[in-house]
């Protein structure tokens, strides 16, 4: 099934120049960008955007870190695009991420964890147009 799932290259992905890499392996595996964009989050827009986790210990410390530095957001489509995407990302935490996912062979910590990708359909349809206007997004 054709679906669409919000990505974020995060700021310590930026800054370690992993941002083709990163969309590289997405596109291997079948991911086409359907919109694209640079942009520096305030700690109010990034607090809007991780809202779903307000109530979680380290939302402070996610909200300071998605703020500190520009962030690269894509519309990913393609078959299972959501699985798919947090498939190539590896878990969480790149301690528990699977050899030659992203999160394994790219990233520090649970927190710089390299990029984000949407969990479900549900978050996908409010990350999305978090970003993005329809009329961004080349389907
Ligand atoms: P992401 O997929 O962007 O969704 C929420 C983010 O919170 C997550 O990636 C992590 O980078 C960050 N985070 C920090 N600490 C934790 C934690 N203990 N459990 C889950 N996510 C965490």
């Amino acid at each position: 099934m054709k679906e669409r799932t919000l990505s974020i290259v995060k700021p310590d992905g930026v800054e370690k120049g992993v941002i083709g890499d990163v969309l590289a392996r997405f596109e291997g595996a079948g991911m086409r960008v359907a919109a694209i964009k640079m942009v520096h989050l305030s700690a109010e827009q990034a607090g809007g955007f991780y809202l779903v986790h307000k109530d979680r210990p380290f939302y402070g410390e996610l909200v300071e870190y998605m703020s500190s530095g520009p962030v690269v957001v894509v519309v990913l489509v393609g078959d299972n695009a959501i699985s798919a995407v947090r498939e190539v990302m590896g878990a969480t935490d790149p301690g528990k991420a699977a050899p030659g996912t992203i999160r394994a062979d790219l990233a520090d910590s649970i927190e710089r964890n390299i990029v984000h990708g949407s969990d479900s359909p549900e978050s996908a349809a409010y990350e999305i147009p978090y970003f993005f206007r329809e009329i961004e997004i080349q389907e």
